[in-house]
């Protein structure tokens, strides 16, 4: 249930001085360990999927366990789309049940990045769904040693940031300012004239990837000037590495499940620590007092065919329309059904599952939903009912 909007979220912390922590996860025992530690801290929590982790697993299949595990939380949660890297991905991740999307096109020349972020920022608004957008470049990679893939960090520069949010429309704006992906050699130096420069053009929550590595001062630094959504994968990563690696070490002949005992626990410690750390503890409460829910919308329309239509051909227009519909940005299901009652008031039924209420607006006037509409199902169902239902 207390799935809320991710712009209510932010907007919270960064009025309140202070960050919520987005997990990159990759497993359930990562997915249980950040919800029991956001539980046990009374803090709001960001569940993130970061497209580069997309090779590891079945993104449907954790997503909707992902889904699952933010509806039951008992504290308020956001699910999110790291590091996405085409609208086609952004769509696929509103699809399966985020409700804020990163677009990473930081590698990008500064035209392309803006070009290529404001046509998901258009998509995604239809739909009613943040957007986070990077300017700079955060090298590195994720869980793994940074100098291995070090890239080359570039500087966000302040005038440009503010520039790039007026373009774009993001909603938050992930900013370079000394951090990398991935674990860091030396002590890292950030650039704390240059986010505060950063922050008094661009009035919006600032976002800050590579999270791992990073001192306690460090952290209150940049909270102290806008951060107000961390980042953080690569120490869960090596904590969890960590134990497999000693349950190896005291049972060489330990199977799977013995080898990653310990996992989830590990995981929460260190996501409790952050939570700690970043002034999320605690919060939980006043949070949800001032997030909007996030609602899905149950579109309905029932209806009965024309004389002249006989079942199979019903079937097949439905079939047909499953296929166009289920591509429109902001759809997550598409069922056809049939009634099993005889003498129903109406015959046959769609129920298409919308991402949250925006989408009833902008799935009406798309082009691929009113061409079918008009030339295959109106013409044929006059005696119909549609209501959109959000759960109450
Ligand atoms: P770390 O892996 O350095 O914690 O950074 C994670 C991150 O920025 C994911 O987007």
């Amino acid at each position: 249930m207390p799935l809320v909007d991710m712009r209510d979220m932010l907007q919270h912390a960064y009025g309140n001085g202070y960050a919520v922590g987005a997990f990159d996860l990759v497993s359930l025992d990562f997915l249980e360990g950040i919800i029991q530690a956001a539980e046990n801290q009374q803090a709001p929590v960001i569940l993130s999927l970061a497209e580069s982790h997309f090779e590891y697993f079945n993104v449907a299949y954790i997503m909707a366990a992902t889904v699952a595990a933010a509806r039951g939380a008992a504290v308020p949660v956001a699910v999110h789309l790291d590091h996405g890297r085409t609208l086609e991905s952004v769509v696929r991740a509103v699809r399966l049940g985020c409700n804020g999307v990163m677009l990473d096109a930081s590698h990008r020349s500064y035209e392309d990045n803006v070009r290529l972020t404001r046509e998901v920022v258009a998509v995604a608004h239809r739909c009613g769904v943040p957007v986070e957008g990077e300017l700079g470049y955060v090298a590195g990679m994720e869980g793994e040693d940074a100098v291995k893939h070090p890239g080359r960090l570039i500087y966000t520069c302040p005038e440009e940031a503010c520039r790039y949010v007026a373009e774009t429309g993001v909603d938050f704006l992930a900013v370079s300012v000394g951090t990398v992906h991935g674990r860091f050699r030396g002590a890292p130096r950030l650039d704390f004239p240059r986010l505060e420069a950063i922050r008094r053009r661009v009035n919006i929550p600032l976002v800050i990837h590579g999270g791992t590595g990073l001192s306690p001062d460090h952290y209150r630094a940049l909270i102290a000037r806008g951060v107000a959504k961390i980042n953080y994968y690569t120490a869960l990563s090596d904590v969890a590495a960590r134990r497999i690696r000693s349950n190896s070490a005291a049972a060489a002949e330990a199977g799977y499940t013995r080898l990653l005992q310990g996992v989830r626990e590990a995981v929460r410690q260190e996501v409790e620590t952050c939570m700690q750390l970043w002034g999320g503890s605690g919060r939980a409460k006043d949070v949800l007092a001032h997030c909007r829910r996030w609602h899905e919308v149950e579109h309905v329309v029932e209806f009965n065919a024309d004389a002249a239509m006989d079942e199979k051909q019903v079937h097949e227009m439905m079939r047909k329309g499953r296929k166009v519909l289920s591509r429109i940005p902001g759809v997550r299901r598409v069922f056809i059904g049939r009634s099993v009652t005889p003498n129903s008031r109406y015959r046959y039924c769609w129920i298409i599952r919308f991402a949250g209420t925006q989408v009833i607006e902008s799935y009406r006037n798309h082009p691929d939903h009113l061409a079918f509409a008009d030339t295959a199902f109106r013409p044929i169902a006059g005696d119909r009912l549609t209501i959109d239902f959000e759960e109450w």
